[in-house]
Parts: C-alpha cells; structure tokens; sequence
C-alpha cells in the first residue's frame, strides 16, 4: 500500500487545501491524542466501558473500521502503540512527501476536504462510517471525494451519476477487490468470487456461479425447500403465539436464511441434520466479523513490518479456516461417494442437484480443486445468510412503525390468498405488487451493505474530469444516495407507495439501470444471488403477515425499538427484535 500511495499524483493547486506544515501538523496530532487519553482516562474513572460510543471519535473511527468491539486496554494499546512510530515516521514522512512532485501536471485528484497529518481523514469517520462519508461529502459538496484514511486512499462516491461512471462506464477499471488477509486465509486465496480479484479466475468462477449456482432455473427448483423451511419457521411462531410468548425475530430469520443456504448447498438429506445446520450458523456468525472488519494495518502499513496485530488477525483466520474445512471436506467427501456411485450406475437421484453435487460435476471444466470448490460455497453463506435475513428483520421494524402500511399490505396478502390455506405459497405472490413495493423501499431505506463491498481501481481513470489514481479503493455509499432528498421525495419517510404504478419511482428497479437504487449494485461486481435472495424474501414476509398480527412486548412501544446498528460489509441492529405473535382471528 506504501508503495501505492507513493504512486499516487499529488494534488494540483487548484485541489489542494491547506493543509498544516508539517510541525503544526505533528503537534495538531499529540494534541489530538493526548486529549483522547485524557477522555479516556477520566471516563474509565466512571465506566469500564463496554460499547464503542462511549470512546473519542478517532478510537470509534478505527475501531468500526478494524471491526472489533473495544475493551478499555484495547483502547489504550490502539492509541500508545503507534505513537512513537508515527512520530518518526512523520518526520520522515513528511520531508518524503514533499519530494513527490505530480507525476502529470493535469493529473487532477478528486477533492478531498482538510486533512491531518498521519490519520489523513481518519478522525472525521465514526462509528458509523457511511453516515459520517455521506455527512462529509454533503458539508464540502463533493460527490466524489478522495480521503486518506490513515495511509489507505480511499475514494467515496454519493451520487447516481458518480455510481454510474464507476459502475458502469469505467467499470472495468474499478471492478477489482482490495487485498484482505482475513479473505486470503479463510476464503483460500481468495478463490470464491465476492472476495477475488479482477482476473481470469474470477470471470470463471463467477461464470460458474452465475450459469450453473444461481440461475433463475435453480431459484425456481428451490421452491418447494424454501417453502418447507418457511413452514418450519411458521409452525414455531404458531407455538409462540399459542402460548402468548415473545418471539426473537432476527432469530428465526436468521436460521432460516441459514436453513435456505444449507438446502441449497447440501441438498434435502444432509440438511435436515439439525446439528450441521448449526454448526454452519455458528461458523458463519464467528467469521463474519472477521472478513468484514478492517484491519488496522491497511491504515498505517508501516505497522505490519511488527507484524503483532497481523499475527492475531492471521491466527484468528486459521482456526477459523480450519474448523470450516473440517466441516466442508466433510460434505464433499460425502458428496463424492455419492457422486461416483451415481456416476457408475448412470443413474442421478433426487439430491444431483444441490450446490456441491453441481461443483463436482463441472470440476474438470473448469478446472476447480477442493480448495475453489469450498471458496466458491462459502459465498453462498456470507453473501446470502446475513443479508437477506437483516433485509427481513429491518421490513418488519419499518412495518411495525408504520401500522398503516402493515395493515395495507396484511389487506393485500389476505385478499389474495384463498380463505383456508395456512401457508402463502410462491403461486400466490404473483399478484402482491404492495408486498414488492414495500420490499423495494426496505432496500431503499434500510439498506442493509451501505458501502457495497469495496471496489478497487485497476489503473488511474480519468472520471468527470479528475483522475482516480491506480491502487485506490472505491466506496460507493448506496445508502447515502438511497436517501437523498436531491433524489428521492420524502427521502428519510417509509413510503412503498413511491414504487408503486403512478407513484414517484414506478419506474425505478434494482436490476442495476438505476443509478439512484442499487441494493445488488450494477456492473460486473453487481450481486449474483439477487433472485435467490428476493425469492426468499418475498415469501416469508408474506407468511409473517398473512397468519399473524404482530404486537410489542407488553410494556414496550414502538418508538422504543433500538435502532442503533453497528458496522459491518452488513449492518446489523445492536439489540434483538422481540415481537409477540397473535393469530389472526
Ligand atoms: C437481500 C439479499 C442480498 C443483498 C442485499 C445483496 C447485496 C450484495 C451487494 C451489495 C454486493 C456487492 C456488489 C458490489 O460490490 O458492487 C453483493 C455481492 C455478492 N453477493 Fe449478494 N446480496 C444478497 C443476497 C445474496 C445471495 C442470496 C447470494 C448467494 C446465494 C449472494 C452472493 C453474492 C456474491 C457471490 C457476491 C460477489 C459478487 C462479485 O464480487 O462478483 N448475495 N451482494
């Protein structure tokens, strides 16, 4: 990265901000960490501190960043660590820098507001990144913006016209991957397709996925699975409601897309072992943290030649690494007696046509060991589990906010489906166009990965007139443009009437031509599990609404639902949905 940043043209005079000589500028910075030990110093006197809120802005910057929740020594060892290093490395930084001249006199940057020496723009971003960049690029007016987190440039887009040059007109330049070593151990390379670099294997493996994984053919073969697993999930909330118990809703969602993943991968009969299904749900839940979370070295890459917190986020990858390929060697062994013996008798079975039996039968293809064949699976649970689950969870918060939506779409669901008939099958959705729309503006609202997943620029590109330097990571902040009153009317209100016939984004979809929607994304990175995820979706949130009204705990309203979320490549609400169930009479 040091040596990326070092590539990296200088700002021209008509970019460049005043930034600090260099002695104002290391003083600005002990400054700035003295008194963050100073805060942290007198509140520890009060509080042991457990939630990152409760830290100075540049410990909860990191921290969100670095994914990791705080303890109070933690804290101290993330401030004094770096202290001496930065201080030489300043003055040396610092006398380097100004050497490196641009490169080309018309290499424009994109503008970056005021910086401090050394954390760049690190302190300006909070615990909640996407809301701190999207308040950033709304201060100084800039839809796309160069930062310096720590050492990392970092470019943010917040526009439907910035998002469209990255995603679609330049695509091919920002459609790679930054390095991530969490990745690297745990994804084998990495050699699925979400974490992989531009390449020749990507475009194979995500080929693969895209014409024998995820096809509208197998999303539709998935049918009948996902609406037993949506029985499942009915039968417990009828057991709740029957004893006039509370339900933990992010709960049940989340083994049911985890359920879902399992059918998909394993096919009927390995998933119905309730111990393996668990297992699956646990792993991914230790993991995605993990692989989501920034590690602080990618911001001050001159700490990695210690190597102590690599060491740790190293150690912590291989064992994670290790309990999945016990798992998934498993499976695949299995699946590959089953396999041959199926082979020999030319005689497939019902269960040919789950994940890992569709992967052995294209391995000599397109060439895939055991190693790409468990990356590649894996993506099914990191990219469909948490999302789809928390895109659910979030729509029932919205609905139980809004009461007259719910209740409009309740009207829908129940008109629809034929008096009698306890579970809303996938033939009775056709004619739900409300349920879409509410779907739709869940996504818009509430999006559930605000930043995409970082994209990574290939070789320096000119964009609207400023050049985007080679070696940069791109975050497009979908969330900020989702919400954008320039936009969208009633930008911050829940109102799936907007995509409705006549409404004000009627013609507005998530297919990536958009430029203002883009929960999937757009482009080549845009997500491949899209149908998968909305056919899911759709019909439990039908189910949910059709059998069930759904009240607060006693005691509780709904202003008192805890929105507060923590950061991640997916979002997540700090505190569980409890809801009680009633049956509809
Ligand atoms: C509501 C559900 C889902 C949402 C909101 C969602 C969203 C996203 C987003 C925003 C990206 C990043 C695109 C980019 O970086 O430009 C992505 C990528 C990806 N998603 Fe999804 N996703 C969902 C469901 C799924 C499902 C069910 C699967 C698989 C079964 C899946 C598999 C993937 C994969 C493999 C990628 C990486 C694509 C690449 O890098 O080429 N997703 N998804």
């Amino acid at each position: 990265m040091i040596m990326l940043c070092r590539r990296l043209p200088r700002h021209t005079a008509s970019t460049e901000h005043p930034m600090p000589s260099s002695r104002r500028g290391l003083l600005l910075l002990l400054l700035a960490m003295v008194a963050s030990l100073s805060t942290v110093v007198i509140r520890s006197r009060d509080s042991p501190f457990t939630t990152m809120e409760a830290y100075p802005p540049p410990i909860v910057a990191l921290a969100a960043l670095v994914g990791e929740r705080l303890t109070a020594p933690r804290a101290w060892l993330l401030l004094l660590l770096p202290v001496p290093i930065l201080v030489a490395r300043y003055s040396f930084g610092a006398k380097r820098a100004r050497k490196m001249r641009p490169q080309q006199a018309d290499d424009r940057l994109p503008p970056s507001p005021p910086a401090l020496p050394v954390l760049g723009h690190l302190h300006l971003v909070g615990s909640l990144p996407h809301v701190s960049l999207r308040n950033l690029a709304r201060k100084h007016g800039h839809d796309l913006m160069l930062l310096r987190l720590g050492a990392m440039p970092v470019v943010i887009v917040s526009s439907p016209a910035a998002a469209q040059a990255v995603l679609r007109t330049h695509d091919h330049v920002f459609a790679s991957r930054p390095h991530s070593l969490v990745a690297e151990i745990v994804l084998y390379g990495p050699s699925d397709v979400g974490f992989a670099p531009h390449g020749e294997y990507w475009r194979q493996a995500r080929k693969l996925v895209t014409t024998h994984l995820l096809t509208v053919k197998k999303v539709q073969s998935l049918r009948h699975a996902r609406e037993e697993e949506v029985s499942t999930v009915m039968a417990k909330i009828g057991e709740a409601a029957g004893a006039g118990a509370v339900v933990d809703v992010g709960d049940l969602l989340g083994s049911f897309t985890n359920d879902l993943a399992c059918r998909g991968v394993m096919g009927k009969t390995s998933s119905r072992n309730e111990g393996l299904r668990k297992l699956f749900r646990q792993l991914v839940v230790d993991t995605s943290p993990l692989l989501g979370g920034f590690h602080v070295e990618e911001f001050f890459p001159f700490l990695a030649r210690f190597g102590v917190l690599s060491r740790v986020v190293r150690a912590k990858s291989e064992r994670l690494r290790r309990r999945w390929d016990e798992l998934l060697d498993r499976l695949i062994d299995n699946h590959e007696s089953k396999h041959e013996a199926m082979a020999a008798a030319s005689d497939p079975k019902e269960e040919d046509d789950d994940f890992i039996h569709v992967l052995l039968s294209v391995r000599q293809e397109y060439g895939l060991t055991r190693e790409h064949t468990k990356a590649i699976l894996l993506d099914v649970f990191f990219g469909g589990i948490d999302t789809a689950a928390t895109v659910l969870e979030n729509t029932v918060i919205e609905l139980m906010k809004e009461p007259r939506v719910m209740k409009k779409l309740q009207a829908e669901v129940r008109s629809i489906v034929p008096k009698g008939q306890e579970i809303v099958s996938e033939a009775d959705l056709n004619g739900m166009a409300y349920l879409r729309a509410v779907i739709k503006e869940s996504l818009r609202l509430r999006n559930v990965t605000p930043l995409l997943a970082p994209h990574f620029s290939m070789a320096s590109c000119s964009v609207d007139g400023v050049v985007v330097p080679a070696g940069v990571r791109v975050l497009i902040n979908v969330w900020a443009i989702g919400r954008d009153p320039r936009f969208w009317e009633d930008a911050e209100e829940f109102v799936p009437e907007r995509f409705l016939n006549g409404g004000s984004a009627a013609d507005v979809g998530f297919k990536g031509n958009d430029f203002q929607f883009l929960p999937f994304s757009a482009g080549r990175r845009q997500c491949p599990g899209m149908n998968f995820g909305i056919a899911a979706m759709e019909v439990m949130l039908a189910n949910l609404v059709h059998r069930f009204d759904w009240e607060m705990p006693a005691g509780k309203e709904t202003r008192d639902i805890d929105m507060s979320e923590e950061f991640g490549l997916v979002m997540h609400r700090k505190e569980k949905l409890l809801l009680v169930p009633k049956l509809r009479v």
